[in-house]
């Protein structure tokens, strides 16, 4: 039977360009937009993506997402924003710090622990990250984004902790790499195809329970 994986935010950006790759590969993908995504539904068209609507701030959203318990190798929960513009701590207004860390970590990290039973036994639960979440590896600058990841790292390593043990699921926080998309901009160093096609070497490879953070080439990334 092919592998199945939900990717959360894949309307666009690296979450679609995944959800591509690991169709190609034979993976049945459940894959998650908010509005209408063409390209994800010409992406869907005719192959084994399944399109759902689903914001990971509003669990009422994927409550029910049709998908059998148990029936999942893997969820990514991919969704992510950049934050207000001046990414300054000093500037940042409740609301921007509201908005940025429901998206980035709270949000996902309540997803994630939502829809564990939908994950076999030995699956993998996954976050996109960013080595910008390296508390190790900081030398400072984007607040908001930094510490919102920060916040989803400490958030999925305390799932592997308390949550997912008994079950042998592996939980990953995953950075891409500095990538071509909406947020990475035109001058990031890898187009969408490098980096997805790391990142499912690195999803294809995983197991065996634990926390791991790692960049799409599988390198272990200090915490
Ligand atoms: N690009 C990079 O260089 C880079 C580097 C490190 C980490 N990352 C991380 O990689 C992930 C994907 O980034 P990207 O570069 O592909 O960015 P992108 O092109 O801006 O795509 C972001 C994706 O997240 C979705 N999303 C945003 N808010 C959401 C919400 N509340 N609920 C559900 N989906 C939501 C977007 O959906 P809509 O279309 O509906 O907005 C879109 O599918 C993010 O977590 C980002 O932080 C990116």
């Amino acid at each position: 039977m092919s592998k199945s994986i939900l990717i959360v935010g894949a309307s666009r950006g690296i979450g679609l360009g995944l959800a591509k790759e690991l169709v190609s590969r034979g993976w049945s993908v459940h894959a998650t937009e908010r509005d209408r995504s063409d390209d994800l539904h010409e992406a869907a068209d005719g192959t084994e993506i399944t399109v759902h609507t689903a914001d990971v701030t509003e669990p009422e959203s994927y409550a029910d997402l049709g998908i059998a318990e148990g029936s999942l190798d893997a969820i990514l929960i991919n969704a992510g924003i950049t934050g207000a513009k001046h990414q300054d701590a000093a500037q940042a207004t409740a609301d921007e710090v509201a908005h940025i860390m429901m998206t980035n970590a709270y949000g996902p990290a309540r997803m994630g622990k939502a829809l564990l039973p939908l994950v076999k036994d030995g699956g993998t639960l996954a976050f996109t990250s960013s080595i910008l979440g390296s508390i190790a590896n900081s030398s400072g600058g984007y607040d908001l984004y930094g510490t919102s990841k920060a916040a989803q790292n400490m958030l999925a390593k305390g799932i592997a902790e308390k949550d997912t043990g008994p079950r042998d699921i592996q939980v990953l926080s995953l950075h891409p790499g500095w990538v071509q998309t909406d947020m990475g901009g035109s001058g990031a160093t890898l187009t969408v195809d490098e980096s997805v096609t790391g990142l499912a070497d690195v999803i294809e490879g995983a197991g065996g329970g634990g926390y791991r953070y790692l960049d799409y080439t599988g390198e272990e990334l200090p915490f």
